[in-house]
């Protein structure tokens, strides 16, 4: 089964040496490509040069690749094949969903609601909305980042065109009542459309948005062992939406330019993959959660584990008392230990995270606070070379 051979080589040098190579929990900012995935795309690379919109041969087999891709991930969503628009990956498809729906349907309402821990690629959209003349409501979340229904009730009106609410969230893995915020859009105006960024948890748990009542879904490839660059948006079929990129008219004319057919087909065989073992990757990575945060708890003392119990197992954001996150991933990196000090694209940036101000924590407890992401390929093994070098490396970089 794929990721045995490495999981068998990982132990094997945990058991003979006491280390491992590479530990790399950082899966939520992006993940390794499946050996099957990488191998895939270099022979569509080779072979299945065609652009999918010439008429002859090699284009038609192209088209034909492409074809199957969107099967697949229709099939995954339990969706026609219709309802599938690739794009470069959950940014563009996020862009898409908000600014497309709102371009195609302009009489819908001037309101729209999103969360205060949406990714950026959501929440800078939404910046945008407002200079351009839209009335936006962010909704408040509680200290485990779950979104305020009662304030969610009472913000939809007549007015409200779209609501935004992404399923996972990518810093500290919190889910949101999906369920819920559709009943209450239900009741308190059908005609709102609602979009979800999806892209921590397709791939992790089941997701059929037309049964959930979802008429938006961004999907992103790259998280799920797929290439990056690439990811798609589903549509509803009731629901129309506009392009933002023009040009020749791809995509039944809503995403124009060439196909990035490799990529799309690496990403139709990542999410076949990720399908057949949901369920088991589900499992194993809480397995590798629950015993590591069992062994941090056992281990370390002075941390706050901010990610909720009932979160997402792929994402665990912890914080050490009197330790500066950016410091500890730096040392961390030094024993080839990949972590996270928040979002991937906030990562970068100094600025503190907006999940955590939002979910009320103060500043020290954010300054001091990592990811740790994981994948069905990591091994309770790793985690324990992580913990042995939290041990070594915590005492030394505390300033308190
Ligand atoms: C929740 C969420 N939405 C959107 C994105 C953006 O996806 P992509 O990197 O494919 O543009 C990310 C990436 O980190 C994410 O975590």
């Amino acid at each position: 089964m794929r990721g045995m051979i490495r999981e068998q080589e990982i132990i094997k040098e945990y058991e003979e040496n006491g280390k491992v190579q590479e530990v790399y929990l950082d899966n939520s900012a992006t993940t390794r490509p499946y050996d099957e995935v990488a191998e895939y795309m270099n022979y569509i690379n080779k072979f299945i040069y065609g652009n999918p919109s010439s008429l002859h041969k090699k284009g038609i087999e192209a088209e034909k690749m492409m074809k199957k891709a969107r099967q697949s991930i229709a099939d995954t969503l339990g969706a026609s094949p219709k309802e599938i628009f690739f794009t470069s990956g959950g940014t563009e498809s996020n862009n898409l969903a908000i600014i497309g729906y709102l371009r195609a349907n302009p009489r819908k309402g001037k309101h729209v609601i999103t969360s205060k821990i949406e990714h950026p690629s959501v929440l800078e959209v939404f910046k945008f909305l407002e200079e351009n003349g839209y009335n936006v409501d962010y909704i408040d979340v509680d200290k485990n980042g779950i979104i305020d229904l009662e304030m969610l009730k009472k913000k939809i009106s007549k007015e409200t065109a779209l609501i935004s609410i992404m399923y996972v969230n990518n810093e500290i893995g919190s889910i949101q009542p999906i369920d819920e915020i559709v009943k209450i859009r239900n009741t308190c105006n059908k005609e709102t459309v609602f979009h979800v960024d999806g892209v921590q948890a397709f791939g992790k748990f089941k997701i059929n948005p037309a049964k959930s009542g979802i008429d938006l879904l961004t999907i992103s490839s790259h998280k799920i062992h797929g290439p990056k660059g690439v990811g798609a948006l589903y549509v509803n079929e009731k629901v129309r939406i506009k392009p933002i990129i023009f040009g020749g008219g791809q995509e039944t004319l809503i995403r124009s330019g060439t196909e990035n057919l490799a990529g799309i087909c690496g990403f139709g065989l990542a999410c076949e993959i990720c399908n057949e073992n949901i369920n088991a990757n589900w499992s194993k990575v809480l397995e590798i959660n629950k015993y590591f945060r069992n062994k941090l708890k056992e281990n370390i003392k002075d941390i706050i584990i901010i990610s909720p119990e009932d979160a997402s197992p792929y994402i665990l954001n912890v914080s050490f008392k009197n330790i500066k996150g950016e410091v500890l991933l730096h040392h961390l990196e030094e024993k080839e230990i990949y972590i996270s000090t928040g979002s991937a694209c906030s990562s970068r940036k100094s600025k503190r995270s907006h999940v955590l101000q939002a979910m009320g924590l103060s500043g020290d407890i954010i300054d001091g606070s990592v990811r740790f992401s994981f994948s069905e390929i990591n091994t309770l093994e790793e985690i324990d070379y992580t913990v042995d070098a939290l041990k070594e490396i915590i005492p030394k970089i505390r300033f308190k």
